[in-house]
């Protein structure tokens, strides 16, 4: 079974009780198992890993070029500025997701610039929880 790999960038670890009117009550572990109940429908094994430190998430970008064929990534703030993980997501082979549980371009200017929106095949953006399911979706028809 082919496996990908879900990334979750600083403060998602919050999710739940993170500003919940914009990010909704739902906690990360409830998202992770949306995607993983949607990837296994897909004939897919679903691995995720959440980290506060971009080396942390480079790090990690670097091991999946081993052994997983697609890449799902919320990179929380680091979206706007964390050029490592767009040259170590540039260096991935395999298809890339954008996902963000709200809208970012529809927030404050800083938050309008995606430093990862062009390494990736697509985002997904403004859809909350739901997006983690239609990331999987959308990674799972570009791997055929
Ligand atoms: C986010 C959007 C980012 O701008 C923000 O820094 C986050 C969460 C989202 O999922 O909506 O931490 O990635």
């Amino acid at each position: 079974m082919s496996s990908i790999l879900l990334l979750s960038g600083p403060n998602l670890n919050l999710l739940g009780s993170r500003e919940p009117d914009i990010y909704g009550t739902d906690t990360l572990t409830d998202h992770v198992e949306t995607a993983r109940t949607a990837a296994l429908a897909h004939g897919l094994e679903l691995d995720h890993l959440q980290s506060n430190h971009e080396g942390v998430l480079v790090d990690a970008i670097h091991a999946a070029r081993a052994d997983h064929a697609g890449i799902i990534i919320n990179p929380g703030a680091f979206t706007h500025y964390a050029w490592a993980i767009h040259d170590a997501l540039a260096a991935f082979e395999g298809p890339v997701i954008e996902l963000h549980l709200s809208n970012p371009n529809a927030r404050e200017p800083w938050r309008h610039t995606s430093v990862v929106a062009p390494v990736a095949a697509g985002s997904i953006v403004g859809f909350g929880g739901k997006g983690y399911r239609m990331a999987v979706d959308a990674l799972a028809e570009l791997l055929g």
